[in-house]
């Protein structure tokens, strides 16, 4: 049973805020494909837009590039396994969907393939023309056009990270398959300065 529910797109910077390591998913002609990326942040929130690193020798870069859209899959600790898998295999002779097990769902605007089991959000993204950052970067900017999150972990614009829902929690990639968890939350407290 799917938890997910929608995000209002005013949200939908909040889902990689904190930087977690996150599936870039794809799609285009009958073929469709799955990577693990470490480097993507929102860059405004109203249109939402973020950027990606998506390095032009992947397969998943052709087939945004192709289609001009991509999916973001924010992957609990639940997928630690798997993420790392993606991210170490090129769907360019497999379909990793198939070869690793991972169901998808499809997105409810671009049609891409989703994840939700083991994840904790979603966003359907549209590339936005910056052939610039691209070429020169392999940094990808694109507008949120859907989001989605697990209600268990992401509510009413706010995450919830708690010991009820360890398996969401999300992942930040240290380097050479070591993954952090964010597993705890913090309030900042005011301080007023001295003079
Ligand atoms: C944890 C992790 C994070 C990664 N982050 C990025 C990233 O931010 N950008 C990138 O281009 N590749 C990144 N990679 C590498 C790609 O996931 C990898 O090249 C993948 O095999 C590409 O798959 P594809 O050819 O099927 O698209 C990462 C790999 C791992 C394991």
């Amino acid at each position: 049973m799917s938890h997910f529910l929608p995000v209002k797109l005013e949200h939908a910077s909040r889902l990689i805020n904190h930087g977690p390591t996150v599936l870039v998913t794809s799609a285009h002609g009958g073929r469709r494909n799955v990577m693990a990326a470490a480097w993507s942040m929102p860059v405004e929130f109203t249109p939402p837009r973020i950027a990606v690193v998506i390095d032009k020798s992947t397969y998943t870069r052709e087939l945004a590039a192709a289609s001009g859209t991509f999916g973001i899959c924010v992957p609990g600790y639940a997928m630690m396994d798997l993420t790392y898998a993606v991210g170490s295999s090129s769907g360019r002779d497999i379909d990793k969907f198939e070869a690793f097990g991972i169901d998808t769902v499809e997105g409810p605007v671009l049609k891409l393939p989703l994840i939700e089991t083991n994840c904790a959000a979603w966003l359907e993204c549209r590339l936005i023309d910056e052939k610039h950052t691209e070429d020169a970067y392999d940094t990808c900017f694109a507008e949120v056009i859907a989001a989605a999150a697990d209600a268990r972990v992401f509510s009413n614009g706010h995450w919830t990270l708690d010991d009820s829902n360890q398996p969401l929690h999300t992942l930040h990639h240290l380097g050479a398959g070591k993954f952090a968890r964010a597993s705890s939350m913090e309030q900042a407290r005011p301080i007023t300065p001295a003079v």
